[in-house]
């Protein structure tokens, strides 16, 4: 298994294909593709290959230079088990040994088996129109 940072030329297509097959994620369809492939391109991306098959990503936000959020984590369904997630997150940590490096968690419990501490919550702001400035 090989991770390294993200080429657009050459992984970008890999990449969308297997988002698109992966059930819940929603960033191949027709409104968020172009974007998200905006945002692999200038987000912190690396990209696992498993005998030449793309079979795991993650994507971070860089916040000015002292930390880091990593947005995305998936490692495709037929080979998940492999300490391939794990190896995405590490080699974050291992590139910006200097930075805080904290994970926008949808499955708590893959993070806690992992022995990540569990730091504040976040919270969704409410839409602009359902708030009273009164
Ligand atoms: C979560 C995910 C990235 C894990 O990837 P993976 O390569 O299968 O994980 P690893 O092989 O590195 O697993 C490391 C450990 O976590 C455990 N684990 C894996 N998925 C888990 C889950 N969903 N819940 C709890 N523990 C989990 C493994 O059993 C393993 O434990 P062990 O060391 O005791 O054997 C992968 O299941 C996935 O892509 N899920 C769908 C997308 C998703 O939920 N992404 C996270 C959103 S923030």
């Amino acid at each position: 298994m090989q991770i390294r940072k993200y080429n657009k030329l050459s992984d970008e297509s890999k990449l969308m294909k297997m988002i698109e097959d992966e059930e819940g994620w929603d960033y191949a369809n027709e409104t968020l593709a172009e974007k998200y492939k905006v945002a692999l391109a200038t987000s912190i991306t690396y990209v696992a290959f498993h005998e030449d098959v793309l079979c795991g990503f993650s994507r971070s936000l860089n916040d000015f230079g002292a930390y880091i959020y990593v947005c995305d984590l998936l490692v495709m369904s037929a080979c998940r088990g492999r300490d391939i997630g794990r190896k995405l997150m590490e080699c974050i940590y291992q590139d910006y040994p200097d930075q805080v490096v904290y994970v926008m968690s949808d499955v708590d419990g893959y993070y806690e088996n992992v022995g990540y501490k569990r730091i504040g919550s976040i919270f969704e702001v409410p839409c602009q129109k359902l708030v009273s400035h009164d």
